[in-house]
């Protein structure tokens, strides 16, 4: 998929300038970036659901498809969208929500899958609205799980876009969702994820787009775009990123008071 030249405002404002970047189905690509720097515009640009407010001269195509212009029908076949908030106001039980994204024949099978793959195997029956937040979240996931059916369809790749899907969710689920959707991108799919988290990130995504204040820093491979150097800028303090041997890149938490930070090189020899 590719984004070329997005520029788009709100209330004259620039939320996102000029952004350009192209992501690989088969990858997972994460955005990142401080908060309010475009990362949701930027998704829901990609998504389609707002893809008509950008500039002219930018373009959205998922697989030869033209975001901007898709019918929504032809777009809920190719992708499917975890938003950062969803808001209930119905009492639905819990596999109602997932079925909501399973249309079709075998589409309880598929919901009833879903809702194992995220570890709630057993909370169809339950109220949404009863659950704690971490658990709606792995309820959305499903739901989103069990619109798409393979990661690969007879028009191409499918993709999932997710906007924070770890941010509500204790350490072991941050693994299931990104080994969730790393294996939807294993099978030839494609995931574009906003991140916070800068581990995951570099634990998870091939690709990295780092925005701030609506420009993007960086876009490529994630060891290029997760440095020192971009990172501090882009989050306004200072980070620093280590390699451990055998798990790669990884970022403390801590690390701006940290005076040394054993660097790459220190750790090889
Ligand atoms: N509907 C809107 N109207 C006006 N400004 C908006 C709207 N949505 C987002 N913004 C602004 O755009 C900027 C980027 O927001 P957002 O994409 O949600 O950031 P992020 O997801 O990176 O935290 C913020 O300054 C936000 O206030
Ligand atoms: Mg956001």
């Amino acid at each position: 998929m590719a984004a070329r030249d997005l520029t788009l405002r709100m209330r004259r404002k620039v939320i996102l300038d000029q952004v350009d970047f192209s992501a690989r189905a088969g990858q997972v690509t994460a955005i990142v970036g401080p908060n309010g720097s475009g990362k949701t515009t930027l998704l829901r640009v990609l998504t389609g659901e707002i893809a008509g407010q950008i500039d002219p001269g930018g373009s959205v195509t998922m697989g030869g498809v033209d975001v901007t212009r898709a019918h929504p029908a032809v777009l809920a076949r190719r992708r499917a969208v975890l938003a950062q908030q969803t808001a209930l106001s119905f009492p639905f039980t819990v596999l109602e929500v997932v079925r909501l994204g399973a249309e079709g024949p075998g589409g309880e099978a598929r919901a009833l899958d879903a809702l194992a793959r995220v570890d709630l195997a057993h909370y169809g029956g339950r109220y949404y609205q009863e659950l704690s937040g971490g658990e709606q979240q792995r309820v959305q996931l499903a739901r989103v799980l069990a619109q798409l059916e393979e990661p690969v369809g007879a028009h191409g790749p499918r993709w999932l876009f997710l906007d924070e899907p770890v941010s509500a969710l204790d350490i072991a689920h941050q693994l299931q969702v990104m080994q969730i959707a790393a294996d939807f991108a294993r099978a030839g799919g494609g995931v574009i994820a906003v991140m916070h988290d800068l581990n995951l990130t570099a634990m998870y995504a091939q690709k990295v787009v780092l925005l701030q204040q609506g420009r993007c820093l960086g876009a490529g491979p994630a060891e290029a775009v997760l440095t020192d150097d971009l990172l501090s800028r882009a989050y306004g303090c200072p980070l620093r990123m280590g390699v451990a041997p055998g798990t790669g890149l990884f970022l403390l938490p801590q690390s701006a008071q940290i005076t040394h930070v054993p660097s790459a090189l220190d750790i090889r020899s």
